[in-house]
């Protein structure tokens, strides 16, 4: 990879909501982005489930393992590795997206498997990127489901904001919130950056954001508020993006009763923060049919229907479903 390629990577790509052009042509009804920032929090669980609890209430599902430098969506879905990858799109081998869709045995739901092959793909050329980007969204299907790699990189983060629906998954403990505040944090001024890259306000909410002298932090909200004094026209794009920007949060690996409810109170901590419209999607518990489904190379939802994990992610899928009437 030149050089030049691999620093492209930062470039700005359009999202929708930000600069409308290609991406709004898509014929997939819903694209639905799983991240969370940190590795080994439940995303590829959480995306094979939910893919496959969407595609049993009959909705035509593709699974598509985005974490290009470490898939394994494969396995939480019970499938050997698949011949054709997502890095045989990225590196021209197949023509079309459509190429490297397989079946995975189970009615409606099929899969992209994650590059496993190739390092190069795990850094795609802005190029590369943005065609897939594209191309996600041409897909003829109810649900695109993106199972995130790990970390705040652009790469992750552009896959996070191409999505209709964004979900961060978190473990219930401080250092998971922790780490899940950061990953929305990241998003949303990579957000800022997509909707007007030459501004300084991303830098003046960034500033806003970290509290000074023992004071609490200015909202982004409040910023809105400051800018409209001196500059009506930023002030007006931040409302819009700060408007376009609701992610879903999910609580996976639950323990306690208190673990199942500290959903809610985080996000309504974090809207006071943001100012940002974030839902709350549910709570899935911590679970041993987890790992031994894993180890029977059997999706959980399949393996164990009845299991606390499956019934929970099933409830997640349902108040997903929900969102869109
Ligand atoms: N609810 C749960 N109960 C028990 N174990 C779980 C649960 N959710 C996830 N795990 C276990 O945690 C591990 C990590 O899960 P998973 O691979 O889905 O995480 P990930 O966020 O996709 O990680 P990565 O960022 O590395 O891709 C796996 O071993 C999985 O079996
Ligand atoms: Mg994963």
């Amino acid at each position: 990879m030149a050089e030049s390629e691999a620093l492209d990577q930062g470039a700005i790509i359009e999202f929708p909501g930000g600069k409308r052009t290609a991406a709004r042509r898509g014929r997939a009804r819903r694209v639905v982005a799983i991240g969370g920032g940190k590795g080994g929090i439940g995303k590829s669980l959480v995306s094979a489930n939910l893919g496959i609890a969407l595609a049993e209430r009959g909705s035509k599902v593709v699974l598509v393992d985005a974490d290009l430098g470490g898939a394994n969506l494969h396995t939480c879905l019970g499938v050997p590795q698949p011949r054709v990858t997502l890095s045989d799109f990225v590196e021209k081998r197949a023509a079309r997206l459509e190429d490297v869709v397989v079946a995975t045995g189970i009615d409606r739901l099929e899969l992209i498997s994650g590059a496993m092959d190739d390092l190069d793909a795990a850094n795609p050329k802005h190029s590369q990127k943005a065609k897939l980007l594209r191309h996600l969204k041409t897909l003829d299907v109810d649900y695109v489901l993106l199972d995130l790699g790990a970390g705040t990189s652009f790469n992750v983060l552009d896959f996070f904001l191409i999505a209709d629906t964004g979900l961060v998954v978190m473990l219930p403990e401080p250092t998971s919130i922790e780490n899940a505040y950061r990953f929305i944090k990241a998003a949303f001024f990579r957000r800022l950056q997509t909707l007007a890259p030459d501004d300084d306000f991303a830098s003046l909410v960034a500033r806003a954001l970290a509290p000074r002298d023992g004071h609490a932090a200015m909202t982004p909200m409040d910023v809105v508020v400051e800018l409209r004094k001196t500059n009506v026209e930023a002030a007006a794009r931040l409302e819009h993006a700060l408007a376009g920007f609701s992610p879903w949060v999910l609580v996976n690996q639950a323990r306690t009763r208190g673990d199942h409810d500290i959903g809610p109170t985080v996000v309504s901590a974090w809207k006071k923060f943001f100012g940002l419209e974030l839902g709350y999607l549910g709570a899935v518990a911590h679970d041993d049919a987890v790992w031994q489904a894993v180890r029977a190379r059997q999706s959980l939802m399949r393996a164990f229907p009845q299991s606390p994990a499956a019934t929970g992610l099933l409830r997640v899928a349902e108040n997903l479903i929900a969102l869109e009437r």
